[in-house]
This record gives C-alpha cells, structure tokens and sequence, in this order.
C-alpha cells in the first residue's frame, strides 16, 4: 500500500457483470496506489457495499420500471439506463465534487458505454478518464467502423461473411463486433457514441498488456492522440483478494470438486453473465460433453436457457449417469477455477475477462463466441495466439466432442499450452516492477496527478 495521495477518484461502472468486475479491479489498484474512491452506482444491478469496504458508495435511482429492468435486448436496456440516470448522476457527482469536508476529486473515470458522462463531467469541470473493459483490438477497430462501413464490410452482409477484412487481418467480416437489436441501428449509434467519447476523454485504461496487444496499442497511440494506459491483467496487480463484485453468489463446492479430478484433466464451461441459448443448443452441449469422456464443471446460469429456469431441459438423470464426471453450478468463481490445477480446457464465449483471465492462467480455449466484441476474441485466440480452438459447428455434438478431444488428448492442446505458457508468464510478470503494466500504472497515477494543472478540455 503506497501513501495517501491526498485525492479521491470517482468510478462509475456499467451495471453489467462483465464491465463491473475489471471496474472494481481497477478501484482495488488505484486504492493500494493511495488514492480514496468513492464509487457511484445505480439501483439496477446494485453493488454490495460489504465485499469493499475501504470504498465510498453513492447509489443513484435509475427509475428503470420492472420491464425496463427486464429487457431482453441489451441494446434497448443500455438505452434506458443512458436515459434514465443522466440527471440522478449528475446530481450525485455535483454534491460530491462540492462536498468540501473531504480530498479534492481528481478525476472521473467511467464506461464509456454510459454515454452521457462527458457532457456532465464537462458541465462540472471535472477531468473524466474513460476504463475500456474489452481489448485494445477491439477498440481499434470499432475506431475504425467509418472506414469499415465505407468498404461495404458493414451492414454485415450475408455473402460477405468469410470475407477478409485486409485492414484487420486475420479478421473476417463475420468476426467485426455486433450486437443483435430489434433495431439495427442502435449498434451503429453506440458505436459512434463511444468513439466520439473516447476523443473527448483524458485517457485510456485498458485490462490488457503490451505483449499481448502490442500492435493494436501501437495503432490507438497513433491515431488518437490520447494518452493510453494498458495497466492489466487488473487482477495480478493487486494482491489476490476474497473480495468479489459477482452479482450472483458463487457456488464454492466446484473447487472440493476439483480437488477431487485428475491435473489437467476437466473442462471448465462458461458463457458468462450476459449469452443465452435454446433448448436444442442446451443439449447438444450436454451430449457433447457426455460423450467426451472428460469430466467437465459447467457453468448454468439460471435462465441461460431460453422459456427454462435452470436444468429442466436435461435428460432425466443426466448427471446421475455420468457417476461424478459432470458438476454444474449456478455462478463460480472463475478466476480461482482456472486457477485450479484439475482444469485442463475452458470452453468459453470469450467475454473479454474471460479470456484473458484464461490466458493469465494458461488454459487453452475452445472458442463458441455469441455477440459484441466476442467473435473478434475468438478470431485472436485460434488464429493469432493460436491457444484455443473455434467450433467448427458451435452446436453439434460430434464436433464438440471432437474439439474436446483435440485438446485433451491429442497433440494440438499441449502444443497450445507451451504457447499459453510463455503469455502466462509475461501476463504475470508485466505488473511487477520493471513490467510494463507496472510502469503505465505509475505513468496513470502521475497522469491523474497532474490534472489539476490541465485547462478543461472542450
Ligand atoms: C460482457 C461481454 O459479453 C464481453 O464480451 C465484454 O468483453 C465484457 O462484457 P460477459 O459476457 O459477462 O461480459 O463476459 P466476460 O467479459 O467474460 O465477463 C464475465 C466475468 O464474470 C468474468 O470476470 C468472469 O470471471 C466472471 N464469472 C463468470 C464468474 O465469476 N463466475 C462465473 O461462473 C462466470
């Protein structure tokens, strides 16, 4: 823990589980650098206050109503919370940057999914520093979307789909970010939002490393003259901590199951907080993994399952007939799993935290992206890094037996693993003195101190 700075910070996360967790992460490192934080969240998908109690809560009404709250269509949900919490947000942040009985604030860092934060940070002249939760690659190319949407690359096309994307290889069209709306202009328009904040901020956080995104890094310092900051993997620059952001409560008999299975022998299985699938997806999964032969922890979300609360549509027995091979549960803790010695494969959707909590651990990926920034991961981790796999047929049995199997029992997965191995060390090394995640935090702190002197930006 470094001495008080004197200067408190003001985080605002997304009420997304994807985005709150590197959020909190970031609040933990700036903490031990020796700054106060005060954190401000809404109602919706509200903060324990419990689990980090060396910070400061405001909770703010978002007035979302219980179908808003509900909604199905991420887009649609990110528009009411943008809606709905600029005047309760900017109302809180007033009372705090003039709450004179406490340190001088030094800056907002906030999401840039919550749109609206620029113009109150300006309003009140408060510098505001922007935490980007997916890679650095993806916020390349989202940076580009103009130029992509020149070429005819966007509106994805149908016949386009395996079509090169020459200014982003190795991607293919099918690979550039999206996210399914009712209406499709709502990506195109969160997109332009979050590349036009992005110009209007004071940096740029990252939960990434130079080794690992050295080329897209190098690009973003080129093209948008805004300091950049990758100070990640966020969870190996602070001490290993209890503490957890998780929304659903992780269900801990996955780690004494564990610690019954063989070194590197189980497959771990997650889509994080936010995919669903269909029935018939559920299954062919199910089958797949029985099938396999290897024991596997599953990860199901309650309503993962689309018209399902949680295993209902499993054969009856399913579990029964595998005689311990198979553990399910409603939420783990992940990083600790893909810590644990037994687990030898993470089959994931490849959320951002995922995979490069996969990648700080060593664990080769069988990739089965779903939306936004995923398949973009994906297309990273089998063509560029090349330590996962993609689904060929993302739910058929055969084949996910057969990709289970390529990287269990045959050569592909160890030669993953030696690869995997060179980036788990660098991952763990570049937040320690003389690393380059270590050197950009000190270069973030002197940054963030040295606002006070900065005449607002318009
Ligand atoms: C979303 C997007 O889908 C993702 O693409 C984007 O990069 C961030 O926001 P999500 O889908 O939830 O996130 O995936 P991911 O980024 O992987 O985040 C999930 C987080 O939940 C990870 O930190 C993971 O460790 C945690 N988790 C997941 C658990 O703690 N327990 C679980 O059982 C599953």
């Amino acid at each position: 823990m470094e001495q008080r700075k004197g200067r408190r910070l003001i985080l605002f996360p997304l009420p997304l589980q994807g985005h709150m967790n590197p959020m909190l992460e970031l609040a933990n490192i700036l903490y031990f650098k020796g700054f106060s934080i005060t954190i401000i969240h809404t109602n919706f998908n509200s903060l324990n206050p419990s689990t980090h109690p060396h910070f400061t809560y405001h909770s703010i009404s978002d007035n979302l109503s219980e179908s808003e709250a509900a909604e199905k269509d991420l887009l649609l949900l990110l528009s009411h919370l943008n809606t709905k919490c600029f005047e309760p947000f900017r109302e809180c942040l007033a009372t705090l940057v003039s709450d004179v009985s406490k340190e001088p604030v030094a800056c907002l860092i906030s999401d840039p999914v919550f749109d609206f934060t620029q113009s109150v940070a300006e309003s009140l002249k408060i510098p505001r520093i922007l935490l980007r939760t997916g890679s650095a690659s993806f916020t390349a190319v989202i940076s580009a979307f103009p130029l992509l949407e020149k070429k005819g690359y966007i509106p994805k096309q149908d016949s386009r789909l395996e079509e090169p994307v020459t200014e982003f290889s190795p991607l293919r069209v099918k690979d550039l970010p999206m996210i399914n709306s009712s209406d499709p202009e709502r990506f195109l328009k969160l997109v332009h939002n979050l590349t036009y904040e992005t110009k209007a901020s004071y940096g740029f956080i990252f939960n990434t490393f130079e080794d690992l995104e050295q080329h897209a890094l190098a690009t973003l310092r080129k093209e948008l003259h805004i300091p950049i900051f990758p100070i990640g993997p966020f969870h190996k620059c602070v001490p290993a901590t209890t503490s957890t952001s998780s929304l659903l409560s992780q269900d801990r008999s996955c780690i004494s199951w564990l610690n019954t299975q063989a070194p590197k022998s189980v497959i771990y299985v997650s889509f994080g907080s936010i995919a669903t699938i269909n029935k018939a997806q559920f299954l062919e999964i199910a089958l797949g993994l029985a099938n396999s032969k290897q024991p596997f922890l599953w990860v199901v979300r309650p309503r993962l399952v689309h018209g399902s609360d949680w295993l209902e549509p499993l054969p009856g027995r399913f579990l029964e007939t595998l005689n311990g091979r198979g553990h399910i549960v409603k939420w783990a803790p992940q990083k600790e799993v893909l810590a644990h010695q037994a687990v030898g494969v993470f089959w994931t959707h490849n959320g951002w935290n995922s995979t490069l909590e996969s990648i700080c651990e060593g664990v080769p990926m069988i990739c089965m992206p779903c939306s936004s920034d995923q398949m973009m991961n994906a297309r990273y981790v089998s063509d560029v890094w090349k330590v996962g796999l993609q689904l060929q047929h993302r739910f058929e049995r055969g084949d996910i037996e057969k990709t289970i199997r390529k990287l269990t029992v045959e050569t592909e997965g160890d030669q993953m693993r030696d690869r995997l191995s060179k980036l788990k060390d660098e991952a763990n090394l570049c937040p320690r003195q003389g690393g380059s995640s270590y050197q950009s935090l000190n270069d973030l702190v002197n940054h963030i101190l040295s606002l006070e002197s900065f005449v607002y930006k318009t």
